[in-house]
């Protein structure tokens, strides 16, 4: 997501501490910068698309002297990287300006409003109408009209404000997105991460939803959203730089395996409303979705497997068949599809290159094509017809971990949301399938919870070199990407099969030596998983199981169990991957090996 730094106190030029603070940021990946300053009583503002390295050589010295300040690094939600979308923003008049991190859901409604009272916008993002909501409030007193604005947001924000009128003063408030304030000697931080601020200080407090900061150079205050006080403590930061990029963890892998919570949320953001979905964002006309007959998913790697979860999903709730395919092979493939077909290009950096020209390919023959990407602006994003953004933010990591979870998030959303526009689906059903949906963020919370116990079963299967992963119907994506994690992370070989299938050749493989993990949660084919497990166990081979919450019967068949909490079948892999993905991480760490950076692997494949 996007990046925030702010500055108030003693320095009257302010421009150095921004850009510094923005490329500790870096890292997380961006697409345009901008830093704003008050200077004599006036902002000046600079912000170009690109990256730092753009926005310096604009950056005159003299003009940009000031003191406080702002700066951002954007990571594009709503509307495209542009010169004009970058932040900060300023209101009409010119005399506030604002950085903003995180989605609001309400902007149409509130910038319909704000311009039927005068206000004028300059950028299609979210954030601009922010900074006009504060400025229709403003009466002289920043902090006053901050408060009175972000009491009418409905959304996640971190966002810092300064204004020309009150160049002693920074405001800044969260709601469900990080922002912390570092302590200096007269002088304040803020950052939406502590990197940022590092180099500056190591005293920091972390704010929590719902707060606003005041910070003058004497001091700051606290308070909640109706403006009462709030004591905070002070936090010393005992991490180096490296250690805080990954957010005190070891890895971006583990941390962005820990951000899933949170990515599911954000990808269901403003789409889940009164137990109804609401993606007419995606710019494909109704009629067109109501009288689809069929779907084809292209993609590649884990993308592929989120394919599959989606399928299954469809099937089930819109009743229209799907195939998966996978882009390298479809492109090469005679064109035979024909009717009212959808084409649905998932990948996460938009850029794949099998992908797009297997996107492209359907296009020119007629097919509309929608887009499920995570890279705003990206080239699938920009020519397809429909695109439906995943919101986990910057995945470092080379291994999708995140990413997959928000593309299979997506898979639901669209499903459910077709079944409603075809009617495939009773209310009352569609409304139970969506309560689950909002409950799956705690659901993976408890799996993490569980880190230790899966740590301890790599520890005891990390030496071994060859792995099954099996599953049926709903569990079978997830087999897959348990096997495919494995082997890019660990280098250890790992095949992912149906379990119906395992008769039919890989069962030859079985030995003590080959650990069998099954995706045995409950579900339809469950007694069939199980006689797959008595199978394997006949053979003495090893059984890892992912089950559900207090299942006894498959925790006796297996060697090792890591429950997972009960959800409906056509969600199980979202949580059943979990665990794989850290049984994956530690593998890999206590083989010694680069966990975020394989051999071998780029993070995005954009040549065939
Ligand atoms: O950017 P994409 O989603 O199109 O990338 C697809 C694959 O290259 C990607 O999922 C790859 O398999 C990853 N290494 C999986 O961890």
């Amino acid at each position: 997501m996007c990046g925030i730094v702010g500055y108030v106190g003693k320095k009257n030029n302010c421009t150095n501490f921004l850009l510094e603070g923005l490329k500790k940021l870096e890292y997380r990946g961006y697409d345009s910068a901008g830093i704003a300053v008050a200077n004599d009583r006036n902002l000046k503002t600079v912000k170009k698309k690109g990256f730092l390295r753009d926005l310096e050589p604009l950056i005159n010295p003299e003009r940009m002297k000031g003191s406080p300040g702002i700066g951002h690094t954007r990571w594009a939600t709503h509307g495209e990287p542009s010169d004009e979308n970058a932040h900060p923003h300023l209101s009409c008049e010119k005399r506030l300006a604002l950085v903003h991190n995180g989605i609001i859901e309400n902007y149409q409604e509130l910038k319909q409003e704000l311009k039927l009272k005068g206000h004028h916008f300059t950028s299609q993002t979210d954030t601009e109408v922010i900074v006009h909501l504060i400025e229709e409030h403003y009466q002289g007193d920043l902090y006053d009209a901050v408060k009175k604005g972000v009491k009418e947001l409905r959304g996640s924000f971190a966002i810092a404000v300064i204004s020309a009128d009150d160049p002693d003063l920074l405001v800044a408030a969260r709601y469900d997105s990080p922002l912390v304030v570092g302590i200096g000697k007269n002088e304040y931080f803020i950052a939406s991460d502590i990197p940022a601020i590092l180099k500056e200080t190591r005293k920091v407090i972390i704010l929590e939803d719902g707060e606003i900061v005041k910070a003058k150079p004497d001091g700051i205050t606290i308070t909640d959203f109706d403006g009462n006080l709030i004591e905070k403590e002070i936090t010393e930061i005992t991490w180096d730089a490296e250690a805080a990029e990954k957010g005190g963890y070891e890895d971006f892998m583990l941390k962005e395996i820990h951000e899933q919570p949170q990515v599911i949320l954000n990808t269901m953001r403003g789409r889940v409303k009164e137990a109804k979905i609401i993606l007419d964002e995606i710019g494909l006309p109704r009629e067109l979705l109501k009288r689809l007959e069929r779907m084809v998913i292209v993609a590649c790697g884990t993308s592929y497997y989120a394919g599959l979860v989606m399928r299954n999903a469809v099937e089930l709730f819109a009743k229209i068949p799907v195939d998966v395919e996978i882009s390298s092979e479809f492109r090469y493939r005679p064109m035979l599809i024909d009717g009212r077909v959808l084409v649905v290009g998932i990948t996460q950096s938009g850029e794949t290159a099998d992908t797009l020209v297997s996107l492209r390919q359907a296009k020119r023959v007629g097919f509309p094509i929608l887009a499920i990407p995570n890279v705003i602006g990206s080239s699938a994003a920009r020519e397809a017809d429909g695109v439906l953004y995943t919101h986990a933010g910057p995945e470092i990591g080379v291994a999708a971990t995140k990413t997959m979870t928000a593309q299979m998030v997506a898979g639901f959303l669209f499903a459910l949301y077709l079944a409603g526009i075809k009617k495939t689906i009773s209310d009352e059903r569609r409304e139970k399938f969506i309560k689950e949906l909002l409950k799956l963020p705690r659901k993976v919370e408890a799996i993490l919870d569980r880190e230790d116990e899966v740590k301890q079963m790599a520890k005891k299967y990390k030496n071994y070199n060859n792995f099954l992963f099996l599953g049926r119907t709903y569990g079978l994506p997830a087999a897959y990407e348990g096997a495919l994690k494995l082997k890019e992370i660990t280098y250890v070989h790992a095949e992912g099969y149906p379990a119906g299938e395992m008769k039919h050749g890989p069962i030859a493989l079985i030995d003590e030596n080959v650990p069998v993990v099954f995706i045995a949660t409950k579900g339809e084919v469950q007694d069939k998983i199980i006689s797959n497990m008595e199978e394997v166990k006949a053979r003495k081979g090893k059984i890892i199981a992912i089950a559900t919450e207090g299942d006894k019967k498959v925790a006796d068949l297996a060697d090792d169990v890591i429950y997972v909490p009960w959800t409906f079948e056509a969600y199980t892999p979202l949580l059943a991957v979990v665990p794989l993905q850290l049984f994956t991480y530690y593998t890999g760490k206590l083989r010694g090996l680069n966990v975020d950076q394989p051999r071998n692997l780029a993070k995005s494949v954009t040549v065939e």
